[in-house]
């Protein structure tokens, strides 16, 4: 198992036991990143991160609780639906402070998906950021990313991700993330600008629909690489 840092960094990620959290801890473990599983539940967290051993014929990921698995990391991930991530942040805030948090929660409001829905706090991020406290950092990143496309962990993703935080340094940190999944990193500015990339998704989620595809994704145009 591979509890030493190859890239220098533990990345917990918080419901890592669903589909999005899923696909990109296998993409960071197999790059050489201690990765934790994080979940409610421990027995849950530990046959998952099994399962997803099974699955990449190497032992490389472990599961914890989602309080254990944030107080182990270097940077935090969290990866569980909206209406779970008030309750999530509130049961890790201390074991985040020092830390960059990442979010990739889009504020859906079942069953009306492909509908932008504006939280009170205007954005996940910014709600999530209010929650955690200047204590820690978020940056919010892989909102407009399928969980379909990162499964296929033989493949590059097809898509940019747009990555915004108040913090530069944050900000490069989780670009070298994205770059690390497969997929390009854009620094679309400030954490605010997070609203943005929330506010995608139900589009896409649209898109697919409308043109019978799983994984439509963005591409930001005019960059030289
Ligand atoms: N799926 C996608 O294609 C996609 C794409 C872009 C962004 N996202 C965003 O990524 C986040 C995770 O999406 P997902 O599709 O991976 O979600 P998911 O599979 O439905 O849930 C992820 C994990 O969250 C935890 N969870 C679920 N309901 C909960 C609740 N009521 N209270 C507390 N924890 C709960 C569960 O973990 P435990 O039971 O183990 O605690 C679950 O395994 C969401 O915010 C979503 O908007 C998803």
């Amino acid at each position: 198992m591979a509890n030493s840092a190859v890239n220098g960094r533990t990345l917990a990620i918080l419901g890592g036991t669903g589909k999005e959290g899923a696909g990109l801890a296998m993409r960071w473990a197999l790059q050489g990143y201690d990765v934790i599983i994080g979940s409610r539940a421990l027995d849950k967290a530990t046959t998952r991160a099994d399962e997803m051993n099974d699955e990449m014929g190497q032992d490389l990921l472990r599961g914890m609780s989602n309080s254990d698995a944030a107080a182990a990391a270097d940077i935090v991930i969290l990866s569980v639906p909206y209406a779970a991530h008030e309750a999530t942040l509130n049961s890790v805030r201390s074991a985040c402070q020092g830390k960059i948090v990442v979010d990739l929660t889009v504020p859906l409001q079942p069953p009306e998906i492909m509908a932008v829905n504006l939280p009170a706090g205007r954005s996940a991020a910014l709600e999530a950021q209010a929650l955690l406290g200047d204590g820690a950092t978020v940056v919010a990143a892989f909102q407009n990313v399928s969980a379909v496309k990162l499964k296929q962990l033989d493949k590059p993703v097809d898509c940019d991700v747009l990555v915004c935080a108040d913090q530069n340094d944050a900000k490069g940190e989780v670009i070298k993330l994205v770059e690390a999944a497969g997929m390009r990193g854009i620094d679309a500015g400030v954490l605010k600008n997070a609203v943005a990339a929330e506010a995608l998704t139900p589009v896409l989620l649209h898109i697919n629909r409308s043109y019978r595809v799983q994984g439509a994704g963005i591409r930001i145009t005019g960059l030289d690489s």
